[in-house]
């Protein structure tokens, strides 16, 4: 059952795994460092730890390199207590001295050990005393699970700053980072507070405060089954939710348009209140942050409001100036990612409103905003994002649309236009995954790249950061974005014979500007990959191999555009045989700064 539920959260990491169990009063511990599949085959399916309870870890490394020593459970000297964690305990450098001055001994270099001999000094035969002592005296964000041989049925959790749920099943009860883990068992979930500390046993759960106040919490019933988290026939992750794009832009956009208006109930401004937003402010990290930059764009073009799109690890340090009256947007798929969520405190301590634009429910940054409109992507496993990454722009086409037309800029003819283009995109993007196979022919040739160049201008800048990130994350490949005006100041000086180089061309104010750069890196010897509008022979005619779009209007043109970008990393990685859906180094939930 645990190894089950840790092979869903693997996407939170995967360079070590551990389990312990409570079997026969005593602690079993089996860890191995690599992906989950070695710790699958040295307990042989899970047969070789038998137990009534038991924690589980995928690790990501923080402190300490991915190796068994390092990886989860953590545990006390006399092997009593096993403690899993999340996040980071950040005065664990002091902590630990604190414990080896009284005799502990380290075995690994993990913040989370000092958590179990904390537990250890504080541990008289009360549990729950012990672990609010450990709580007064950790710092950071986390979220742990923690075991005593000595309480064989009771498994305890707590959480700060990092997600933690609980499952209400039948035959058991659950606790876990992610519903994705609990999904086959219970769709029954509880969501913890901050610092309430949980004791989970198989027929109960109890949740104190750390007055050991009793609280209770609602059980909430979770819409996704488990059919969405697996594989449905596709060789990966990743192209199954490629292809399950048309379904997720059509969820995104279909509620919010009603009688030829866009209604984004969860807004909850009053349009007098939205005309009043001075300036929009986004926040994300990663992919979401390439969406804040088509959403500047696209705010700016439509509802002539000042947007600045930050990247949250450098905005929650730069002393924003913020004013009560801008509004924060942040994006973020997972609802988790720590940079992001420390972004929502600063903005809301500054007093302004924060939207946030989430994919998963009851995530801890959809529950810290003031407002959320979610995403309906589904759950997404693969570590390099796409189907919540289109969700994502869909999100802020509507905002973008909505904020308009209360500021009177979108109205009549050109609203409805827009509309229909809007309810076109499912079906084009359709079309757009219809050229599967030639993108895959395409990459054939790029596999043996050791650069790629993305070059747009406008959105499509925005749309190369994306391809570039796409192709980067999951084939190794170097490649860089460049604002192709840019490419004179520098750049250039890198194009030479056989220089593969990836242009996007979708709005046609800009196409001759476009078709003069594409020319340029040509002279230099570049292999140009086009994708652009239907009909743009002079690009297609310049291009190696071309991609092109059907009609929209060209501020949606991302969602179309970055279909093949998708396709071609896709394919690119597959081909030069990486693991397509957990790339090296990373983790698709970022729980740590
Ligand atoms: C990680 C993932 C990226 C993602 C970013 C932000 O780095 O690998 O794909 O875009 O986190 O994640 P979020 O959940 O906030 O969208």
């Amino acid at each position: 059952m645990i190894l089950e539920g840790l092979e869903r959260l693997e996407y939170r990491g995967y360079d070590s795994a551990g389990i312990a169990v409570i079997d026969d009063g005593a602690l079993r511990i089996t860890k191995a460092g690599g992906k989950l599949e070695v710790l699958n085959g040295l307990t042989r399916g899970g047969t070789t730890l038998p137990g009534f309870a038991g924690i589980g870890h995928t690790r990501w490394a923080t402190h300490g390199v991915p190796n068994e020593v390092n990886a989860h459970p953590h545990y006390n000297t006399a092997k009593t207590i096993a403690v899993v964690q999340n996040g980071i305990i950040e005065n664990y450098v002091a902590l630990r001295k604190r414990l080896i001055s009284k005799g502990y001994q380290f075995v690994s270099e993990t913040d989370t050990e000092t958590v179990a001999h904390l537990l250890d000094l504080y541990y008289k035969g009360n549990p729950l005393e012990a672990v609010i002592k450990v709580l007064q005296h950790i710092e950071g964000s986390y979220a742990l699970s923690i075991l005593f041989a000595d309480q064989p049925d009771v498994v305890y959790g707590v959480r700060k700053g990092c997600p933690l749920i609980l499952g209400i099943g039948e035959d058991g009860n659950f606790m876990a980072s992610d519903v994705t883990a609990i999904l086959k068992h219970t769709r029954r979930v509880i969501y913890p507070g901050e610092m309430e500390i949980v004791e989970l046993k198989a027929d109960g759960v109890r949740i104190v405060t750390m007055d050991e106040e009793e609280v209770t919490h609602g059980i909430t019933e979770v819409a996704w089954d488990i059919s969405a988290a697996e594989k449905g026939g596709y060789k990966h992750y990743m192209l199954k939710e490629i292809m399950e794009q048309p379904r997720v832009v059509r969820d995104t956009l279909s509620p919010r348009i009603r009688d030829g208006r866009i209604v984004i109930e969860e807004l909850g401004m009053s349009d007098e209140e939205l005309s009043r937003v001075r300036r929009v402010f986004m926040v994300a990290c990663g992919s979401a942050y390439h969406t804040g930059v088509t959403g500047r764009y696209i705010f700016e073009n439509l509802a002539r409001i000042p947007v600045e799109t930050d990247l949250a690890s450098e905005f929650i340090y730069r002393d924003p100036l913020l004013d009560r009256d801008d509004l924060v947007v942040v994006i973020s798929q997972s609802g988790e990612t720590k940079d992001t969520l420390d972004a929502v405190k600063i903005a809301r301590e500054a007093g302004c409103k924060v939207l946030a634009i989430v994919n998963v429910v009851g995530s801890t940054i959809a529950r810290e905003s003031d407002f959320v409109m979610y995403t309906q992507a589904g759950p997404e496993i693969s570590v390099a994002t796409t189907k919540a990454y289109s969700a994502q722009l869909i999100a802020l086409y509507l905002l973008a649309m909505k904020f308009a037309e209360v500021r009177g800029f979108l109205h009549g003819r050109k609203l409805r236009s827009m509309l229909d283009d809007l309810m076109k995109l499912p079906e084009q993007i359709e079309l757009m995954l219809g050229n599967r196979d030639k993108v895959q022919r395409i990459a054939n040739r790029f596999i043996a790249a050791r650069d790629v160049f993305f070059i747009g201008r406008g959105i499509d800048y925005a749309i190369s950061l994306e391809g570039s990130l796409k192709l980067k994350e999951i084939s190794y490949i170097h490649s860089e974005a460049y604002a192709a005006g840019e490419l004179k100041h520098g750049t250039i000086a890198l194009m030479e014979e056989g220089s593969l180089v990836a242009a996007v061309s979708t709005q046609p104010a800009l196409h001759a500007k476009l078709l003069s750069n594409i020319v340029e890196v040509k002279a230099r010897g570049a292999v140009i990959f086009s994708v652009t509008t239907m009909g743009n022979r002079e690009i297609e005619e310049a291009s190696d191999f071309c991609v092109t779009l059907p009609e929209t209007n060209p501020l949606f043109a991302n969602s179309l555009a970055i279909i093949p970008l998708q396709m071609l990393a896709y394919y690119i990685s597959d081909g030069r045989g990486c693991d397509v859906d957990k790339p090296r180094n990373l983790a698709k939930s970022v729980t740590v700064e």
